[in-house]
């Protein structure tokens, strides 16, 4: 990382591809987030129950520049003139060619247009995504951070200060909505379509286990419940399928909140920030309020779709790394392995 000296008021370009969905947008220091262009790839992968990795990198080459098109228009970007200060994108963790997309297109407009590039952590983006709110955390806080590949629970001090205080030691939570999709005939992503289903189920009629609870540490693990899950479709039968995602949904839930309160008795923070794809969860988010509440915690989110992949989280991201005085030399690689608590404050 090279110093870039004190930079005032920048204009970031941020660029994700890590995964499944193409996003693009503008962040500027004073005026806060311009424009954003999203494209999901939803429906391109939903055919396979998956995202299909090849796939994915391909419909990134083929988004990026509309998309870039797109963002800039709405960011009021005058043609012909150089748009941004800084270029930010995600650097990993994620798919190998999703990232190198991403990273390949970032270097190349960096170059062009003469300005810093910065490579994002993936899950930093998550973490900070909550900042582009108008109701925003400060540090210090407890995140909370549910997605497709990840469930932490993080101690921020700071940008870059991150102590990891729970893991997960099998499936990350998304995946386990996502598996608990397919075991009830539902499509992918597994998340939404779990949560649509649970609101026609009753509560308690499936009393699925909540794991790890019984015994103290921070600690996650969903792969027990992903079994319980499918004992039940093989007993009730398809026809219980509304019951199975509401005790599902409440189990894991549940969980999530157990811990929560765990972790934030153990530090005696007095924020949560919740991210990440799990964290547009509807009756997580309104159980997290309720128990935050009684704590006397504040909590935040990000609007469900900045929850989600986005290019404005990393547009956020690369804006802070880049104040703290970070960019990156003009040459990329990806990290599809990248722990959150390798990264230097
Ligand atoms: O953060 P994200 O978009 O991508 C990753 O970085 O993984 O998270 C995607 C995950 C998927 O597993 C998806 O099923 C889950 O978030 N998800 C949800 C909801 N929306 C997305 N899970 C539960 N309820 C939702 N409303
Ligand atoms: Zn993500």
């Amino acid at each position: 990382m090279a110093a870039l000296g004190s930079v005032k008021l920048m204009r970031v370009l941020g660029i994700e591809t890590s995964c499944d969905e193409t996003g693009v947008a503008v962040y500027d220091e004073a005026a806060g987030l311009l424009g954003h262009a999203l494209h999901s790839q939803v429906s391109l992968h939903a055919e396979w129950g998956g995202v299909v990795p090849e796939l994915a990198s391909r419909d990134h080459v083929l988004r990026l520049i509309p998309l870039l098109e797109q963002a800039l228009a709405d960011s009021g970007c005058k043609a012909g003139a150089v748009p941004v200060d800084a270029v930010a994108y995600t650097a990993g963790p994620g798919l190998a060619g999703a990232l190198l997309t991403g990273a390949a297109f970032a270097r190349s407009l960096a170059w062009t247009w003469q300005v810093p590039a910065v490579g994002v952590h993936h899950m930093e983006g998550h973490l900070l995504a909550p900042m582009l709110e108008p109701r925003a955390p400060r540090f210090p806080f407890l995140a909370l951070l549910v997605s497709g590949g990840h469930t932490l629970l993080v101690d921020v001090r700071g940008l870059g200060q991150y102590e990891v205080l729970g893991d997960t030691r099998d499936d990350a939570v998304g995946e386990a909505f996502d598996k608990t999709a397919k075991l009830l005939g539902l499509g992918y992503p597994g998340g939404p379509a779990v949560a649509a289903l649970a609101r026609d189920g009753r509560p308690g009629v499936f009393d699925f286990p909540r794991p790890m609870t019984s015994r103290p540490g921070l600690e996650f693990s969903f792969s027990g419940l992903k079994t319980a899950v499918l004992k039940a479709v093989e007993s009730a039968g398809p026809e219980a399928a509304a019951d199975i995602a509401r005790g599902f949904e409440d189990a894991v839930v549940d969980t999530l909140a157990i811990k929560c309160r765990r972790a934030l008795e153990q530090t005696s923070l007095d924020s949560l920030v919740v991210a990440g794809g799990v964290g547009a969860n509807v009756r997580l988010r309104a159980r997290l309020r309720e128990d935050c509440n009684a704590l006397g915690v504040e909590v935040y989110y990000p609007r469900p779709e900045f929850c989600t992949d986005n290019g404005a989280m990393i547009a956020y991201a690369g804006l802070q790394r880049l104040k703290a005085g970070q960019a990156d030399p003009a040459r990329f690689g990806a990290r599809p392995r990248w722990s959150l608590d390798e990264l230097a404050a």
